[in-house]
């Protein structure tokens, strides 16, 4: 039996920005191998259906489906939990993966654009999936909703509205965990720290500043979106039924030593 049998989950942004393994696609693979059958969504259809082949190539084809929708929408939001519930008839998890950096700057070089889409994406499509995944939970009996949030949190280094955006996460899962556990539903957050993934190549990063966010970590080993996704089936299963409105680091222990 795998921890996640029988469940129906919803991955948003379970495509990556490019090859390989973001944290959406870990989370998405890892759900569907311990059982769970998984709505993978993504605004970019293309990218959730590479995921859907890897799954396929592991035999898991049946275990997952593809649904392109923008979160920063209601009605997509509804129509993708309408997708989940028409195909499998409940939903018990989400997976509310989306998120987008920035360049670093202040409040002095913010442009208001940039700031509004940042809160939009990813703040507001977590509120925004949640709204319309709750009823479905609850029609099922209660769920789980795992929020990824981010280090950044904490330790800001320049990236203003980045670490804003995912401080209001934080405080959104705890809203929502203390306003949804009289439905059976859990709502946690993992703050992922520097781990390694197609976002942060995408970005360019050298091999320098690689090396260094690995060393600046107190277990001094590199991070990937694995790591990522096993806390996240943790969260997801009833392994962590007594557990609600935490927010858990996966950070290799960079918030023990990093100034
Ligand atoms: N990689 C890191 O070092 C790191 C560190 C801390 C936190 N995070 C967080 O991890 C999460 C993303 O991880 P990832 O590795 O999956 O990123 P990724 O960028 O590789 O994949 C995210 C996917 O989300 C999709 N997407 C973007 N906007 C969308 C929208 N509005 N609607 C639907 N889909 C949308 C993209 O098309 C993409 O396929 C973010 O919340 C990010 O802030 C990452």
């Amino acid at each position: 039996m795998g921890r996640l049998e029988g469940k129906v989950a919803i991955v948003t942004g379970a495509g990556s920005q490019n090859e390989g393994i973001g944290n959406g696609r870990a989370a998405s693979v890892l759900f569907a191998r311990e059982g769970a059958r998984v709505l993978l969504v993504d605004r970019i259809g293309d990218r959730a259906e590479e995921t859907q082949r890897q799954l396929s190539e592991e035999g898991l084809a049946d275990s997952c489906a593809v649904f392109a929708a923008d979160v920063t929408d209601a009605a997509q939001c509804t129509a993708m939990v309408a997708d989940a519930v028409a195909r499998w008839g409940r939903l018990d998890i989400l997976q509310n993966n989306v998120g987008i950096g920035a360049r670093a700057g202040t409040v002095l070089d913010m442009d208001d654009a940039i700031w509004d889409r940042m809160m939009r994406v990813n703040v507001t499509a977590m509120m925004l999936a949640s709204k319309a995944a709750i009823p479905a939970m609850k029609d099922s009996g209660g769920g789980a909703i795992v929020n990824i949030s981010s280090v950044a949190n904490w330790r800001p280094r320049g990236l203003t509205a980045y670490a804003t955006s995912k401080g209001a996460v934080e405080a959104l899962t705890r809203g929502l965990a203390a306003d949804h556990a009289r439905d059976g539903i859990r709502v946690n957050c993992i703050e992922p720290g520097p781990v390694y993934t197609p976002m942060v190549q995408v970005a360019g990063m050298s091999d320098e500043l690689r090396q260094a966010r690995r060393k600046a970590t107190a277990l001094q080993i590199e991070g990937t979106a694995w790591d990522i996704a096993w806390a996240s089936v943790y969260l997801a299963s009833d392994e962590s039924r007594y557990v609600t409105g935490v927010v858990l680091p996966v950070d290799g222990g960079l918030l023990l030593t990093s100034r």
